[in-house]
């Protein structure tokens, strides 16, 4: 084993049962294409794209080069009050593929942060239009928004917002889920059933008064709660409530964004324009911590009117727009274009759909779900462990099967590289069936 008893001991690693880790330790040393290698000399494929952020690969020629050269010639430079060359090309870049109407950007270095300054922004849009009254946030059920304070309190996750209760934001509210295992079993892509769900911000703007609302943030499909997928006419539904009151629609896109759904957005693909976009993840590949927002014009300009020497929104990081990291951003901006990842991905997305629907029957498979290249199997879960046989296949795919499986408690989620060669995909599935056949 590479890493000493010490070394174990001094890291407190994140969202990871440390003790147990610890007692059998998974080392990954190194990492080529959609290979991980481990420090006892073996090379594991990786199902999950690092954490959904690697979808063109570990380690790729073009980013790596871009990176290099980049530290060389600027490793960092202030980003208050000046800036360097990159980071105006990377927002070129990203506000060229999104939506009409976001044409700003602003950066952040992790998807949590995107959702915070995201809040933010929207709550001092509605106070620079003289509606600073709107201070309510909702978020959803299920929703995962990253770990910052904005971010758990809209998010709906129990065990992360559980030991925080009373500090979690108080002017946020829920809308039900989306997903319902009676009617939406086994749906490839999009459920039939479900749009409806939307209803439940109507209900939340009766509540409140839609006129107290500031934001709604969803994730258009979400992703670290299981693939839960948009029913049909869900977001479209959405977008008309929140136009009907004047509130803003936030579409956290820190997964889906950069051709997880076969398209540079979501929004794309599913046709719906929110007001705000949060992204991180594919952003740079994950090769670097990068984030962002993407804001519409109508925002942006409402900040655009005091004195212009005052500075027109009070936030920021020490490291938003970081010359190494928005050098990553350019590259990988290149060759998604270059080797047309997004239809790439896009053309992948039916033997996929077929790989993960071929488990429906599995006595230990409870549920499939897709969209895009974000897939679920969700297991039977052992009496009285929940959690166990989700975590059993990860550690068995890491040690026996070769593979690197992310799961959910029991839901095994996957995350193919937007460039897979799909029959490394159909082999990466046959050992999935070889753990799920194992288990007891
Ligand atoms: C939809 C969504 N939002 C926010 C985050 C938080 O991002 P980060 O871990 O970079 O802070 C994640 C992370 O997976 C995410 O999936």
């Amino acid at each position: 084993m590479s890493v000493s008893s010490a070394s174990l001991d001094a890291y407190w690693m994140p969202f990871t049962a440390n003790r147990d880790y610890k007692k059998e330790p998974r080392v990954i040393t190194g990492a080529e294409g959609h290979w991980y290698l481990t420090d006892d000399g073996r090379r594991i494929y990786d199902m999950f794209s690092g954490l959904w952020c690697s979808g063109l690969g570990h380690c790729h020629p073009k980013i790596v080069e871009a990176v290099q050269k980049q530290v060389a010639k600027l490793d960092y430079s202030m980003g208050f009050q000046a800036a360097h060359d990159r980071v105006f090309e990377l927002a070129e870049r990203v506000t060229g593929l999104a939506p009409e109407g976001l044409d700003h950007i602003f950066f952040t270095n992790s998807g949590s942060e995107s959702v915070d300054t995201a809040l933010k922004i929207a709550l001092a849009y509605h106070r620079a239009r003289g509606e600073g009254h709107r201070t309510r946030l909702i978020g959803r059920e299920r929703g995962y928004h990253g770990v910052n304070f904005g971010g758990m309190s809209v998010g709906g996750m129990s065990p992360n917002r559980k030991a925080f209760g009373a500090s979690l934001l108080g002017c946020v509210d829920h809308m039900r889920h989306t997903w319902d295992l009676e009617h939406q079993a086994y749906s490839r892509g999009m459920p039939e059933w479900g749009g409806h769900f939307a209803d439940d911000l109507e209900r939340l703007a009766g509540l409140h008064d839609g006129g107290n609302i500031a934001a709604v943030i969803v994730e258009p499909v979400a992703g670290s709660t299981g693939v839960l997928v948009p029913p049909v006419g869900y977001l479209e539904r959405l977008r008309e409530i929140c136009d009907r009151h004047g509130i803003l629609l936030i579409f956290d896109e820190v997964i889906t964004a950069f051709g997880r759904v076969g398209t540079a957005f979501g929004a794309e693909r599913f046709g719906v324009k929110p007001d705000l976009i949060t992204m991180a993840k594919g952003l740079t590949n994950g090769v670097v911590p990068m984030g962002g927002v993407l804001v519409d014009e109508k925002i942006h300009e409402a900040f655009m009117n005091g004195p212009p020497a005052a500075i027109e929104l009070f936030h920021g990081y020490t490291y938003s727009g970081h010359p190494v990291a928005a050098a990553a951003g350019v590259a990988a901006m290149d060759v998604y274009a270059e080797e047309g990842t997004f239809d790439q991905s896009r053309g992948l997305e039916s033997h996929f759909e077929d790989l993960l629907h071929s488990f429906k029957g599995h006595p230990m498979v409870k549920d499939v779900r897709n969209f895009g290249l974000m897939g679920a199997i969700e297991l039977v879960s052992r009496d009285g462990a929940p959690g166990a046989r989700g975590l059993q296949v990860h550690k068995k795919g890491f040690w026996e099967a070769g593979v690197v499986i992310r799961n959910g408690m029991d839901v095994l989620q996957f995350s193919p590289f937007l460039n897979s060669d799909p029959d490394e995909m159909t082999q990466s599935f046959e050992k999935v069936r070889g753990l799920l056949d194992s288990l007891d």
